[in-house]
């Protein structure tokens, strides 16, 4: 699906994100599998990774990151119309981590859900909420992305423990006078999804249903260089814009050398780029708001810079979001 939106403008009028306060050296992991520092910052660029204490679940991520967010907007919860909770760890099943943030911000005019799109999430909720947004059916939309990816991890596998965290980040969506968002691209490849998966969580029997992350990191580092190109590419060409008007690139924070070799292909120079994997670890649907908030943080994102997401992951699913940032969210 590609899109470039002919409503009424919207954009990002409040961010706000969470990160558990246990940090995860590479050092530590080096103690529970054969793996090595050297190992995982030669290969992924990751340092260190938040991960959540085992009381903690997404509601207790996403419900900080939501404060924050909607303080900076300065939307009371009791105005927000809509709640989309992108995220692959839900506390449960149902009642879904929408609902339940709606119960505790609390939001009773909400409607709320949760929006499982595997790291691609936030922007595919993005693109849900400013459709919605737009079309006049909400006012104020809370999306978050956010995941709780040890939770489903399998602690004696080195592939993928070394490479996730856990984190959310939270923004309000609103109608704004001009600009804000410029269009997405979001694409879905059922075939690939055998490449990172989860057996034994859904409907289906599994012989050996161990509800634990499996990848093949090959394959999904072959899909994630190729897809992180082309939908960037597609959804510029789309809105009439080109590589160099994008002054701030937000990609998936998944592995270092996947954001070089996307920056390298698109042709954007490195200072324009968003690197905070080294810190955080791939949060998931987490990693493109908690990205936005350094670039924020550091002062990167003033008004009217050109914004470039473009996440990709379980699914497989990939998507971009193109977008003109406002100040501190905040229509002048
Ligand atoms: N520590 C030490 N050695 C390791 C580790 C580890 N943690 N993991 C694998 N190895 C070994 C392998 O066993 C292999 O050994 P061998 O040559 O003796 O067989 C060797 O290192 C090389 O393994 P590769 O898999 O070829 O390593 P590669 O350079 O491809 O890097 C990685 C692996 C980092 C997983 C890479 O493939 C990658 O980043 N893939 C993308 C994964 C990803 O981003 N997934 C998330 C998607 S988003 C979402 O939805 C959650």
């Amino acid at each position: 699906m590609i899109g470039r939106p002919n409503g009424a403008p919207v954009s990002i009028t409040g961010l706000g994100t969470y990160a558990p306060d246990r940090v995860v050296t590479n050092d530590e992991l080096a103690e529970l599998v054969d793996t090595s520092d050297e190992w995982i910052t030669e290969r992924t660029g990751i340092k260190e990774r938040r991960i959540a204490a085992p009381e903690q679940a997404m509601t207790d991520l996403a419900l900080p990151a939501a404060r924050i967010a909607l303080e900076r907007a300065g939307v009371k919860p009791t105005e927000l119309d809509l709640i989309i909770v992108a995220t692959v760890t839900p506390d449960m099943m149902f009642p879904t981590t929408g609902s339940l943030l709606g119960d505790l911000l609390p939001a009773p005019d909400a409607a709320a859900y949760d929006l499982l799109a595997g790291c691609t999430g936030f922007v595919y909720a993005l693109a849900q909420a400013h459709a919605m947004v737009s079309a006049g059916l909400a006012e104020k939309a809370l999306v978050v992305g956010g995941d709780v990816l040890s939770k489903i991890l399998d602690w004696t596998d080195r592939s993928t423990i070394v490479l996730f965290g856990d984190g959310a980040g939270a923004v309000v969506v609103e109608r704004v006078e001009d600009v804000g968002f410029l269009g997405f691209e979001l694409g879905a490849d059922g075939g690939g999804g055998q490449h990172l998966w989860l057996p034994g969580s859904g409907s289906r029997t599994f012989a050996d249903p161990d509800r634990l992350v499996k990848m093949n990191g090959r394959e999904v580092f072959k899909f994630a260089t190729r897809v992180m190109v082309s939908s960037a590419e597609a959804l510029l060409d789309e809105v009439g814009r080109t590589i160099d008007d994008v002054d701030v690139y937000v990609p998936h924070q998944a592995n270092t050398r996947i954001i070089d070799y996307a920056a390298r292909k698109l042709g954007i120079p490195e200072d324009r780029v968003v690197v905070n994997v080294d810190k955080y670890g791939n949060t998931s649907s987490g990693s493109i708001p908690l990205a936005l908030a350094d670039a924020e943080a550091e002062g990167r994102l003033t008004p009217g810079s050109t914004v470039l997401m473009t996440g990709m992951g379980a699914g497989l699913t990939w998507g971009s979001a193109l977008m003109e940032w406002t100040a501190n969210g905040r229509v002048q």
